[in-house]
């Protein structure tokens, strides 16, 4: 086996090297040759100071994820740390990239720290359902207080170096070389006879206070809403004023307990979904040639409206140079006082300076005529939602850019297969689905037709990563992934539950409090009642659905209430606000709906409401899954937490289905068919699954690859 870890003496100073690409994560392997090496050093006299780093990459990404699921064997983190932390020669650690997770805490295991100006520290264990189990709840709160420590614990966001130092958590801050750096660094211990200086022999400055621990819970609400992890956490710092030995014991039994929780599994599942459906099948069926895509440098964007707009700051920020077109000089103008605002708003926020913001303007450029696009290396169109239109785009595009650009189209409704076809080199053309607003939002869906190429997929995928987005590829059909399914699965049965009896305060409550980031009367109101009209108007030109399907939606917009936009919509908007009111005219509304397809009103709890959207959802993902449209069920539970708010820490709606039970899940839906009609037709594969006590997950594991 290759080694992870290498040792070399540089007269009084051993260096070990943490070599176990792509992220330095601190495997069985890592821990054991890491401990070795100590060892090896403890045995020669010569050796008067330890430097630990990384050969290449960030100091290291933490624990090895992948070896969750196994006992962690010997040695094991703490008894890793132990060795450094009684190393009685010095051990001084020098990070560049980032050191996360086990990756840091094995970092304030050693006496002394240098970081790179550009390294990034932080304790991620939170997304991913875990507390710090390496030492981590008792040497940060020694280090930089329990209060910043419980901040930085519960927010899992890694802080920049600059302010690591001023945490306390670091000794110096590196600009340049590291490894010089730390070299000197190292000679200067020696010279001045400085020796090992124990973390866990510090005491916690300050304790936590039952208001610290109410401020931090209520600054990282969002993100904690739902979840359980947080209360292991704060047990565990609690603990960081006990004798560190002791500390390390409770934590010890917390990070056991945060480790085998659902909420860890499902929050690994996404971690692990989020980097496997950003990746091309080498075995992929689409064809054998394996792909080497070109480089993304001139990004031509048709159509400056709200996507358009928002996919060229997108593009700036990625540090892509964009070609910006639009017919219309007035929608050019808008366009860059929507840009000008956005970078003035980041600024503002102290998200980016101002230098950083005016590069990023800098980078859009108007393009008055097509013309001008033809040096582009990627094209992406998002004009009106009309084919006809979108057609034209996409030919005169075909005729103008150089053979390698790729073309893809932003549409959200229309076939790009047709419109693929429009173009004389069909292979080059996809689908680049973004979400509102295309420059936050995390997702990117990639749709592939029958004529795409292996290469345009491979570019597809580059451009997400340099874009910092989630790819996940779908087929091209009505609705993608997830309009599909939100249409389909969870906005038509929300509604039904609405003729049925249900208010859409009822229904978006107990979605929000099942743990949606949004209830979907909110969502619809929020997006634009006319923009789910539009789309299931694309969709009956396509196929039919049987009534009532999103009647209620659909009438809202031939009233003119198109949600939070004209001030009405599910909800009103008082004074051009976000807070949403109940409405009686839309309860009304509501009643004559259900009047006229002689739906008898009744009371619906909250349970019922969550179980038969969910299962909405489910089933139709499980169509999508069997369809072909999506690849694997991992793919659909990144769309629907990426982009629609659904909670990660119950992994997404297929990863909840297994956690149910498909028969369980199998049962229920054919209960709904039974009283509810042929929309709640089991999907097959549900079926299948289920009397095979099946799960999503095997499913996956023996799909055929995309
Ligand atoms: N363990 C195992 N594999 C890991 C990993 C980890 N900690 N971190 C990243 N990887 C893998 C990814 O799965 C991916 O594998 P693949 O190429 O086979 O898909 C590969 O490394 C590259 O990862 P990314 O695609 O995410 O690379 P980026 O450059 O975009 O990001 C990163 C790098 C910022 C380090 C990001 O990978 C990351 O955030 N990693 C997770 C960090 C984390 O959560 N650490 C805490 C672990 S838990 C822990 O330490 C417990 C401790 O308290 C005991
Ligand atoms: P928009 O109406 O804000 O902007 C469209 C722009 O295209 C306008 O500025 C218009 O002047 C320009 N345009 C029209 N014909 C043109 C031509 N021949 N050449 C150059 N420019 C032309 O529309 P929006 O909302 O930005 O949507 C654009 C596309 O993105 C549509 O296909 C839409 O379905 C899709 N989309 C929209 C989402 C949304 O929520 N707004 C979400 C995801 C996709």
């Amino acid at each position: 086996m290759a080694r992870t870890v290498s040792f070399e003496e540089l007269a009084a100073v051993g260096l070990i090297c943490i070599d176990n690409p792509p992220v330095n994560a601190i495997s069985h392997s890592v821990r054991r040759e890491l401990v070795d090496a100590i060892a090896r050093a403890q045995n020669n006299p010569g050796i008067k100071v330890l430097l630990l780093t990384s050969h290449a990459g960030p100091f290291s990404a933490g624990a090895d994820i992948t070896e969750f699921d196994r006992p962690q064997g010997e040695p094991s983190f703490e008894q890793l740390n132990r060795a450094v932390e009684s190393s009685p020669t010095p051990v001084v650690a020098a990070i560049g990239g980032a050191a996360l997770g086990g990756g840091l805490e094995l970092a304030i295991a050693c006496h002394y720290r240098l970081v790179h100006k550009g390294a990034k520290l932080g304790t991620p264990e939170i997304t991913l359902g875990i507390i710090p189990g390496a030492g981590g709840t008792q040497r940060l709160p020694r280090l930089m207080g329990a209060r910043a420590a419980l901040n930085m614990i519960l927010s899992g966001t890694p802080i920049a170096a600059p302010e690591a130092k001023a945490n306390g958590l670091v000794d110096e801050v590196v600009e340049d070389d590291l490894r010089a750096a730390a070299l000197s660094f190292c000679e200067r211990l020696l010279r001045q006879g400085l020796g090992p200086r124990p973390t866990s022999n510090r005491i916690v400055a300050d304790g936590l206070k039952e208001a610290d621990i109410a401020s931090a819970l209520l600054a990282h609400a969002r993100s904690l809403k739902g979840r359980s992890t947080q209360n292991l956490a704060i047990e565990a710092i609690q603990a960081s004023r006990l004798p560190c030995s002791e500390g390390l014991a409770i934590e010890a039994t917390l990070a056991e307990k945060s480790l085998a929780s659902g909420e860890s599994l499902a929050l690994r599942h996404v971690f692990f979904a989020e980097r496997e459906s950003g990746k091309l099948n080498a075995a992929s069926s689409l064809n054998a040639q394996p792909a080497q895509p070109p480089a993304i440098r001139r990004v031509a964007v048709i159509g400056a409206g709200t996507m358009g707009t928002g996919i060229a700051i997108a593009l700036a920020d990625a540090g892509l140079e964009v070609m910006l077109h639009d017919n219309d000089p007035a929608s050019l103008v808008r366009s860059r006082e929507s840009r000008n605002s956005t970078y003035a708003s980041s600024v503002r926020r102290g998200r980016i300076t101002e230098s950083v913001a005016d590069e990023c303007l800098r980078r859009i450029a108007n393009a008055p005529t097509l013309g001008e696009l033809a040096d582009a290396d990627l094209a992406i169109e998002a004009v009106f939602e009309d084919v006809e239109l979108k057609k034209d785009v996409l030919s005169k595009l075909d005729s103008v850019v150089a053979p390698r650009c790729l073309i893809a189209t932003n549409t959200s409704t229309l076939s790009v297969t047709q419109l693929a076809r429009a173009t004389a080199h069909p292979g080059r053309v996809l689908g680049l689905h973004f979400f509102v607003p295309a420059h936050t939002s995390r997702l990117l869906e990639i749709v592939r037709t029958v004529h795409t190429s292996r290469e345009s997929l491979a570019t597809a995928f580059r451009v997400a990563k340099l874009l910092r987005k989630v790819a996940v590829v779908s087929r091209d059909a009505f609705g993608f992934i997830g309009n599909r399914m939100m249409l389909d699965g969870y906005f038509r049965e929300a509604e039904q539950l609405l003729l049925e009896g249900a208010t859409p305060t009822g229904v978006d409550t107990a979605l929000e409090n099942f743990g949606f980031a949004m209830g979907p009367q909110r969502v619809s109101d929020l997006g634009g009642n006319d923009v789910g009209t539009r789309a299931r108007l694309e969709l009956f030109r396509r196929e039919t659905r049987p009534d009532p399907y999103c009647v209620i939606a659909d009438r809202l917009t031939t009233m003119g209430r198109l949600g939070q936009k004209t001030g009405r919509g599910f909800y009103c908007y008082e004074n051009g606000g976000r807070e949403a009111g109940s409405d009686p005219d839309v309860i009304r509304l509501i009643e004559q709906l259900a009047v006229d397809r002689g739906i008898r009103r009744r009371e619906i709890h909250d349970r019922e409401i969550v179980e038969r959207c969910l299962l909405a959802l489910i089933n139709v993902g499980a169509m999508v899954l069997e369809e072909g449209t999506a690849a694997r069920a991992a793919d659909i539970d990144v769309v629907w937490t990426s982009a629609y708010g659904f909670p990660r820490h119950f992994g997404g709606p297929m990863f909840y289905a297994d956690t149910l039970g498909l028969p369980h899940v199998f049962e229920r839906i054919r209960h709904y068919h039974d009283q509810l009609g042929d929309y709640w037709r089991p999907a097959t594969l549900i079926e299948r699954l289920a009397s095979a006590s099946s799960s999503f997950a095997r499913w996956d594991r023996n799909a055929a690859p995309r």
